[in-house]
């Protein structure tokens, strides 16, 4: 009687563990593979972070309001974002924005090396 409780115990708690590990690794294997492309990884970055200072009739800056722009400015975005913070030409402007995550510069990073796909 005792052995038969203990077993419906394990059983459904060793399922779940099973499930946990597998679940992880396949969001891991997900995050080495993708694909960058502008529409789903960068604008919302370059959204959030550089309006309204970028983004044209408002933003009088470099435009970095599509595509293009951003593929064209990629090397000058890169580098100001991953300047010292208190470096006077560090974007997004300190007083202004919070500065970019590592995250969120590896994406930017990321897309330039796969080619930068629209
Ligand atoms: C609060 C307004 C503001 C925000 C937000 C902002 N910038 Fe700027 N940006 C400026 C100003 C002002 C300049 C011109 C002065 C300078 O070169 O530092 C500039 C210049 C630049 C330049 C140089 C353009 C050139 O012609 O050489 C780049 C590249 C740039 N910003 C990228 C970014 C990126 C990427 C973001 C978002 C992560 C961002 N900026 C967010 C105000 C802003």
């Amino acid at each position: 009687m005792k052995k038969i409780r203990l077993l419906t115990l394990i059983i459904p708690l060793s399922l779940l563990i099973v499930n946990c590990s597998t679940s992880k690794k396949r969001k891991s294997d997900y995050v080495e593979v993708k694909k960058i492309s502008y529409k789903t990884d960068v604008e919302p970055i370059i959204a959030n972070s550089c309006t309204p200072c970028h983004i044209p009739p408002q933003g009088k800056k470099e435009p970095l309001e599509n595509y293009d722009h951003v593929k064209a400015n990629i090397g000058a975005i890169l580098e100001r974002v991953q300047l010292p913070q208190d470096s006077r030409k560090f974007m997004p402007p300190v007083n202004k924005k919070p500065a970019l995550t590592a995250d969120q510069i590896s994406v930017l990073v990321k897309w330039q090396q796969q080619n930068m796909t629209e």
